[in-house]
């Protein structure tokens, strides 16, 4: 019998349009070294599209995780003013703005109380800062030129353009804002954490929007893996663009007892081959049948996991809220001791 002949493709031009040569080798390493194409690439180029197709939504539409995800910072704008030295101005730095959705409300909050003392955010897409840059001006005019919006990866040494290290607590307190699940997209959460609150000083606030496990209405998916989906199609683009045909391969979604995340996988059904121009250096990788690759993940944690991850990380559980119909959740943390 002989076997079935081996699906040979490159990546497309926009894939090369898209990435600079330091994202490609990052795809390269991590497809070799974790079978994962790095989900937070996926933000860039016509991956952003799809984003932008979910800040035309309107309320009535929106599932009640993502109205909950939009409305949860504002709901509690008092309460975390509280954890800020009274009368304080207060800086938001936004760490992965997206559409700016679920901070919009915050700003407002704190422009009418005239506590904001600036915006600044950092995405590593430059398709969203746009989308971000769109939604500020429409919401605040007569502010958003002085907002600051930098292209940059905040798991690196990016961060520096949004959030200087301070020694001392002089100057406004500064909300940095995690907000929408990004953090626990990432394989080493707590790396991030860890990184983020070195730059944090005493006055500064840590807040994160996840999507928690509450023990109910936990997804199906979590005693079986689910071939077939359900995946969303953000979850897919990254492979669209190595052009890996959607039919040489099947979808997973399930759970990882051991690392308690959610992840979505493909499965592949034929042998393929995606050969790389990698710096002008050619690099083939193979996937044979029953291979998988990791397209998107999601560490679900309870409030417990949540708080002992941040006590690991050198930060300290503040503030923990639910949102009003969902799991979503908003915990605000500040450095411990
Ligand atoms: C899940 S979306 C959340 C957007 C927004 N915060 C919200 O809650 O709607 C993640 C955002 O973070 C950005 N992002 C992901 N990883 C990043 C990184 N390492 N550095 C900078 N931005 C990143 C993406 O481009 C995207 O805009």
């Amino acid at each position: 019998m002989t076997g079935v002949q081996r699906r040979v493709v490159s990546p497309s031009e926009e894939f090369y349009r898209t990435y600079s040569a330091t994202q490609v080798d990052a795809i390269v390493a991590s497809l070799a070294q974790r079978a994962e194409f790095p989900f937070e690439l996926t933000y860039l180029g016509g991956g952003s599209e799809l984003w932008r197709a979910g800040e035309v939504r309107s309320t009535a539409e929106v599932a009640p995780v993502l109205r909950d995800f939009d409305t949860v910072l504002a709901r509690h704008a008092e309460r975390l003013l509280t954890l800020v030295p009274p009368s304080t101005p207060v800086q938001v730095v936004d760490l992965g703005p997206g559409t700016t959705r679920p901070v919009r409300g915050l700003i407002r909050h704190l422009l009418d109380g005239s506590r904001l003392a600036g915006y600044h955010a950092i995405d590593i897409s430059a398709e969203m800062l746009e989308l971000a840059r769109r939604s500020l001006r429409t919401d605040f005019p007569d502010h958003a030129d002085r907002f600051e919006l930098c292209r940059g990866d905040f798991t690196g040494p990016d961060l520096a353009r949004v959030l200087t290290a301070r020694h001392d607590d002089a100057g406004p307190a500064r909300f940095v804002v995690l907000a929408g699940g990004t953090l626990y997209n990432f394989a080493d959460p707590t790396r991030v954490l860890r990184h983020v609150g070195h730059t944090m000083s005493g006055h500064d606030v840590l807040l994160l929007t996840l999507r928690v496990d509450t023990g109910v209405d936990r997804p199906p998916f979590m005693d079986h893996v689910r071939v077939g989906g359900p995946f969303k199609p953000q979850q897919l683009a990254g492979l669209d663009l190595l052009t890996i045909d959607r039919s040489w391969y099947q979808t997973e979604t399930g759970f990882d007892r051991d690392r308690s995340e959610i992840f979505v996988r493909v499965r592949f059904v034929v042998p393929v081959a995606v050969t790389f121009d990698v710096g002008g250096d050619r690099r083939t990788m193979s996937f044979e049948p029953g291979d998988t690759v990791l397209v998107w993940r999601y560490l679900y944690l309870d409030r417990a996991g949540i708080a002992d991850q941040l006590a690991r990380s050198g930060l300290e559980v503040r503030l923990f809220e639910r949102g009003q119909d969902s799991q979503v959740a908003l915990v605000a943390a500040t450095r411990a001791g």
